[in-house]
This record gives C-alpha cells, sequence and structure tokens, in this order.
C-alpha cells in the first residue's frame, strides 16, 4: 500500500459511477495505487462487478469505507448524499475528497455531524479520456494528503489549486465548459453542411481543426492575439468571419454564459 498503512485500502469511493470510474481507474492506470487499495461502494450489481472484475474490492456498507479507507472519495450526485451522509452519521472518518457539484465543504459536514478533513474538487467529463480539467480546494490537508488529492487529479489530466469561494467559476468555465466546447462543435458542423458538405466530413474538419487549434495553442505557448493573427491575413477569409462574429458579439456571449453558470453554482450550493 503506497501511503497510511494503517487502514486496510488507500482509497474508499461512495458512488462508482461515470466519473468515479473515470477518475479511479485512469490513476490506477498511471499508477497512482493499485486496484487492490481501492474500495468501491456502489449499490449496483453490474458496476460493482465491473470494478471487480479488474481487481478492485467492492461493498455496498459505505460505513465500512469510513473505517477502513485512508480516504474517501464521495462521488454520488448531490441529491443522494442524504442517505449518504445517515450512513455515515457519527463515523470517525478518513479524508474526504468530494466532487459532488454545488455542494460546499461546509454543507457536507454540516450533513455528516462531524468535523473532518476535506478537499473539495470540481472535475470534468473529459477526465474520462485522461484529459481532464479540475479545480481544487484542498486547504486544510496536510502537504502529503495534499499531494494525494492533486496527484489522483493530475493522473486523469490537469489539476489546479483554487480556494472553495472560485469554486463556482472553475465550474462556470471548465466543469460546464465541455458542453460549451460541443456546442460549438455542433455549430461549426451545421453550418459546414449548410456549404455542402456531407456530415461525416464536416464531423471530421471540426473535431480536428478544434483538437489541432488547442494542441498548436498549448505547445506554441503563443497569446490568443498572435494565433488568432497567425490564421488572418489582411482583406482575407478568416478576418471576414471574425468581424462576424464581432458584429455577433461572441466574447459578450461567451462572458454571460459563463456567468449563468457561476450564478446557477451559487444557487445551487444555497
Ligand atoms: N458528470 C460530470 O460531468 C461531472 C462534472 C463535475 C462533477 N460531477 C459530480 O460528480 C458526481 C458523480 O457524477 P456522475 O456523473 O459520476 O454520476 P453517476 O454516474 O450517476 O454516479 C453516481 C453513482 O452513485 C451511485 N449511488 C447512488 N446512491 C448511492 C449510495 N447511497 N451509496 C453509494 N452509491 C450510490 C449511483 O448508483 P445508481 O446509478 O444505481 O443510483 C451511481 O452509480 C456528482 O456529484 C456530480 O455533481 C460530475
Amino acid at each position: 500500500m503506497s501511503q497510511n498503512s494503517a487502514k486496510k485500502y488507500l482509497l474508499g469511493v461512495i458512488g462508482g459511477g461515470v466519473m468515479a470510474r473515470a477518475i479511479v481507474c485512469g490513476a490506477a492506470k498511471k499508477g497512482v495505487f493499485a486496484p487492490q487499495e481501492v474500495c468501491v461502494c456502489e449499490p449496483d450489481n453490474a458496476k460493482r462487478a465491473a470494478f471487480e472484475s479488474e481487481g478492485y474490492s467492492t461493498t455496498e456498507n459505505a460505513r465500512f469505507l469510513a473505517d477502513n479507507c485512508a480516504y474517501l472519495l464521495i462521488s454520488v450526485k448531490p441529491q443522494a448524499f442524504c442517505e449518504v451522509a445517515e450512513a455515515l452519521r457519527g463515523a470517525r472518518l478518513p479524508v474526504l475528497v468530494s466532487i459532488m457539484a454545488g455542494k460546499t465543504k461546509r454543507a457536507v459536514l454540516s450533513a455528516l455531524g462531524v468535523e473532518a478533513k476535506i478537499a473539495r474538487v470540481m472535475p470534468n467529463l473529459p477526465c474520462s479520456v485522461g484529459e481532464g480539467m479540475a479545480g481544487v480546494d484542498a486547504c486544510g490537508l496536510s502537504q502529503a494528503e495534499k499531494a494525494f488529492v492533486l496527484g489522483l487529479f493530475s493522473a486523469v489530466g490537469k489539476a489546479v489549486e483554487v480556494p472553495e469561494s472560485l469554486l463556482d467559476a472553475v465550474t462556470g468555465v471548465s466543469g460546464s465548459g465541455p458542453a460549451y466546447v460541443y456546442l460549438f462543435l455542433q455549430s461549426l458542423v451545421k453550418a459546414g453542411m449548410e456549404q455542402g458538405l456531407d456530415e461525416e466530413q464536416a464531423k471530421t474538419l471540426a473535431l480536428q481543426t478544434v483538437k489541432g487549434g488547442a494542441a498548436y495553442a498549448e505547445e506554441s505557448g503563443k497569446s490568443y492575439e498572435e494565433l488568432i493573427a497567425a490564421v488572418s491575413s489582411k482583406g482575407g477569409t478568416t478576418l471576414a468571419a471574425l468581424a462576424s462574429f464581432d458584429r455577433d458579439d461572441f466574447a459578450g456571449a461567451v462572458s454571460r454564459a459563463v456567468d449563468a453558470a457561476v450564478k446557477r453554482a451559487k444557487e445551487l450550493s444555497e
């Protein structure tokens, strides 16, 4: 076992759904821990069987995890947390790592009715392919505990530390962000088809352009102004498109959308 050998498992997971699977299996693949160091609490037989077939332990008893794990990842839907809190009430808790959207650390601890160390994380869906982005508030954890939490999410993408007060902003940019990218892709495909491309051609052109554009931005390290200038020539096609975006206040639309997501995140955590 990598650390905290006093406990039977390094990591317990409550809720073995889409996100937990992506994070846990991704981190195991990167060698953060072995499947044998992880136990997953999940009511669904098929999901438990899938974890077991890959060497993970499973249980239906959340309380068992509280007693036997060094870290406890809470990855149920926020509305299912009441039931989990009931099962854990009064337990001596390990370090908690919550990825539940809109649940503040205070709200989680108050539902559990005990004090515990807790990190709150806002990951996103591309962690399923090792390209996730997570905002992590791990203040109050020791250096080793913080390193474990950051390592867990860095194994499936990138992780940045932010105070809890900025996690709603993280939600608005990268938590909900993949949907903005898909909306842009969908619109670009539709526009391509309106210009005579067939769907397959338009999808390939749009997806590879977004992937390639992001990869070049990251690798070149250039500013967005420089990148836009590199694709534009005076009197050319790109500038014609950019002028059209400008007239439609594209930047304003993005800003208002992020603001709406952040406001909704705040409402949900009240
Ligand atoms: N999906 C995203 O893009 C995203 C992004 C950021 C954060 N999050 C957060 O990640 C968390 C998980 O989301 P998800 O998309 O992975 O949801 P999900 O696929 O529905 O996973 C939740 C799992 O928890 C199980 N569960 C329900 N009640 C339980 C209980 N009492 N004890 C143990 N397990 C229980 C569910 O089982 P059943 O299906 O049998 O009910 C399900 O397998 C949510 O809190 C969400 O806010 C998600």
